[in-house]
């Protein structure tokens, strides 16, 4: 027969159980599993992600920084909070021992040869449960030419999200003759977030990108874009976290550098520690030249 529990007195009579809003943007509504995900991307701590983008070669191959991803990526991983991937290089170079939360890659189909817009989705939920992601990445074409397909089939993947609890990043891709300013991303982060995507990433203009943030009812992330210098990075995703964004998946920018190492840390220090550039720069240029 099993032990008897012995009778405990802590019911805290007339202390009210404790409810919390959720701290993600436009999240508060969302199921637990959904949320949890969230949080794991979205640094608890502070509500912001330093996400790592290394999916480039799902449609331009072997992207110059990219081309050995267990030899010039791994090490830069301790310092990221997610990572964003293809399931091809999670399988074939992330050891699962790494437990840091993962964004898919879940769109594809065309190459930098063809018309970019031309995407299907890439991925099942199924395999995205199988590998244990916390969200899904579809391109979402405003003003291109195939703009409603990949809108409706970023519909899809938000409604196969939802089914199982994994978030939609949508990234908000701006064709080559298009003008990325804020009247832009505006009309695209916001058609994304109204139907259904979880958190959206766009890149930041220099001129209103706070009204992108403050418009748009989930958090928003930016790409770092071609490889500029290290300052002026650095200043981008400095005056992007000022101006509302929810942190930065950057790739080029950090995996191009003369020093990944320095630039992903200075990156960190900016999210995570709102540090100045000026500092930031420091302390990437004293990390390049430890080696
Ligand atoms: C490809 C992507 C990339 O992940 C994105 O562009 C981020 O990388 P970068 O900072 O190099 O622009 O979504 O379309």
């Amino acid at each position: 027969m099993p032990e008897m529990d012995k009778e405990g007195k802590k019911f805290y009579v007339g202390v009210r159980q404790k409810s919390e809003l959720f701290y993600v943007k436009g999240s508060t509504e969302l199921d637990w599993g959904m949320k949890n995900r969230l949080a794991r991307i979205f640094n608890p701590k502070d509500g912001k992600t330093v996400m790592l983008a290394i999916d480039h070669g799902y449609f331009q191959g072997p992207t110059s920084g990219l081309e050995r991803i267990d030899i010039s990526i791994m090490p830069l991983v301790l310092y990221v909070d997610t990572l964003m991937v293809t399931r091809g290089i999670l399988r074939s170079m992330i050891p699962p021992s790494v437990i840091k939360p993962v964004v898919i890659r879940a769109s594809g189909g065309p190459s930098i040869l063809k018309e970019l817009s031309d995407e299907q989705i890439a991925m099942d939920m199924e395999d995205c449960i199988r590998l244990g992601v916390c969200a899904t990445a579809i391109q979402v074409f405003i003003g291109g030419e195939f703009e409603s397909r990949s809108v409706i089939n970023m519909t899809k993947l938000v409604d196969a999200g939802l089914r199982y609890g994994i978030a939609t990043m949508a990234v908000t891709a701006v064709g080559r003759d298009m003008k990325r300013d804020a009247k832009y991303f505006r009309l695209a982060a916001r058609i994304c977030a109204e139907l259904g995507a979880n958190f959206i990433k766009t890149y930041y203009t220099e001129e209103g990108f706070e009204t992108v943030t403050s418009s748009c009812p989930v958090p928003v992330v930016i790409a770092g874009g071609k490889k500029i210098p290290e300052m002026d990075a650095l200043t981008m995703a400095y005056c992007a976290i000022n101006e509302g964004a929810a942190g930065v998946d950057m790739g080029r920018n950090i995996f191009q550098s003369d020093s990944p190492l320095g630039m992903i840390q200075a990156i960190k220090a900016i999210v995570h520690d709102n540090e100045k550039p000026e500092q930031a720069y420091k302390l990437y240029e004293s990390i390049k030249n430890s080696k």
